[in-house]
């Protein structure tokens, strides 16, 4: 297998300077809050106990790894630090703790051993655990008045459990790690590998009552990055666990993913909406699924993962080629064509961090970086 896939190590190393380019000029900015949208080429940003509060620096922590440069570790350094000080008051935090944890507190820990990441990281795996409901199987999702909601996107949360077990040498955390992605198989992966946004249990009781269409199109069709999600984060499982049927599901999900992509390779923001052409696609879907599947080829055969890393460059050449901002210095995004929230008209068309974060990550792993974040 060509180390690089379909992308020649000259287009790798453009893409990467011209992503690391966008970062530096947001840099000279420091922003104080966390990047979020760029509706118009700048990025507008959140309150850190937002659960995008961690790809920015997590993209700063990637560049420090990859070019030992000290300004990145400088900028990214008190992120976790602010980001602690909003749990001593009224905050957002909820069961997205991963997303936020993982890229700052515990990549800092793992690159530089600073023990308070370490101690912050194993209070963010605390905080999840005790977001589990005992009777349903599962981690429950946000923090309005729905004690009964399950999410897709809440695999991607479960390596912050399953680092904890490891780190602390307590099962517990592993336990609920496993008993929420046990119930995702029973109740929100397809046979075919398609997935739900929402499942709705009786919080008392345990049963599932229902499912939600979400930020997907309706009930019974697929929103792209809950897709992407699912796909990625039953292969952190597997690399965790080693328990077969999580990297089953991750194939049967990837298989799902790649047999659904239009020509250029960047889903519509949900696989089952009507007229796809014209509706909005989503990279950040796309950039997760690319990274998800990098992972996955890892974690299976030289003949099978060549498959899975064929798809995955061939979705970051698109991304690179087709859905850059490269051409255009002044924009602070690095993707643009990301979809937020389709069915409540949210950021539809921008740029979104998480998008710029997973492609960033990416590229990365097509280089070799060997840290894991997720
Ligand atoms: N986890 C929230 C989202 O994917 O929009």
């Amino acid at each position: 297998m060509n180390k690089f896939g379909i992308i020649n190590d000259q287009q790798l190393e453009t893409w990467w300077m011209h992503a690391q380019q966008k970062v530096d000029r947001l840099m000279q900015k420091e922003p104080q809050l966390a990047p979020h949208a760029a509706k118009s080429g700048e990025y507008d940003g959140l309150t850190l106990d937002n659960w995008i509060s961690g790809f920015w620096p997590g993209m700063l922590w990637i560049y420090y790894d990859m070019t030992g440069d000290q300004m990145y570790l400088d900028a990214a350094w008190d992120w976790d630090i602010r980001m602690e000080r909003l749990t001593l008051e009224e905050n957002r935090f909820h069961h997205d703790v991963g997303f936020q944890y993982l890229p700052t507190s515990i990549l800092k820990f793992k690159l530089t051993g600073d023990a308070d990441g370490r101690r912050r990281g194993l209070a963010a795996a605390n905080f999840l655990a005790g977001r589990f409901n005992l009777a349903g199987q599962y981690l429950r999702a946000w923090n309005r008045d729905l004690p009964g909601w399950a999410i897709i996107d809440c695999l991607m949360n479960l390596s912050i459990l399953l680092w904890a077990a490891d780190e602390s040498g307590d099962p517990r955390f592993s336990h609920i790690a496993k008993a929420h992605a046990d119930m995702a198989l029973r109740h929100m992966i397809r046979p075919d590998g398609s997935t739900c946004h929402v499942a709705v249990f009786d919080p008392a009781s345990g049963g599932l009552l229902e499912y939600k269409g979400g930020q997907g199109y309706a009930p019974d069709s697929c929103w792209s990055r809950g897709n992407a999600w699912a796909l990625y984060g039953m292969a952190n499982l597997f690399r965790y666990t080693r328990e077969p049927k999580y990297l089953q599901a991750s194939q049967r999900v990837a298989h799902h993913f790649i047999a659904s992509l239009p020509e250029d390779m960047v889903p519509p923001w949900d696989f089952r909406v009507p007229n796809q052409e014209t509706e909005p696609r989503d990279s950040t879907a796309a950039a997760i699924a690319a990274s998800g599947l990098l992972e996955l080829a890892e974690l299976t055969s030289p003949e099978v993962g060549a498959v899975y890393h064929h798809a995955a460059t061939r979705i970051i050449a698109s991304l690179s080629q087709r859905y850059s901002t490269f051409g255009d210095d002044e924009h602070e995004g690095i993707l643009h064509s990301a979809t937020g929230h389709k069915p409540e008209g949210v950021n539809v068309d921008v740029s979104l961090i998480y998008g710029d974060y997973y492609y960033v990550e990416a590229l990365a792993k097509l280089w070799g970086w060997s840290h894991r974040v997720f």
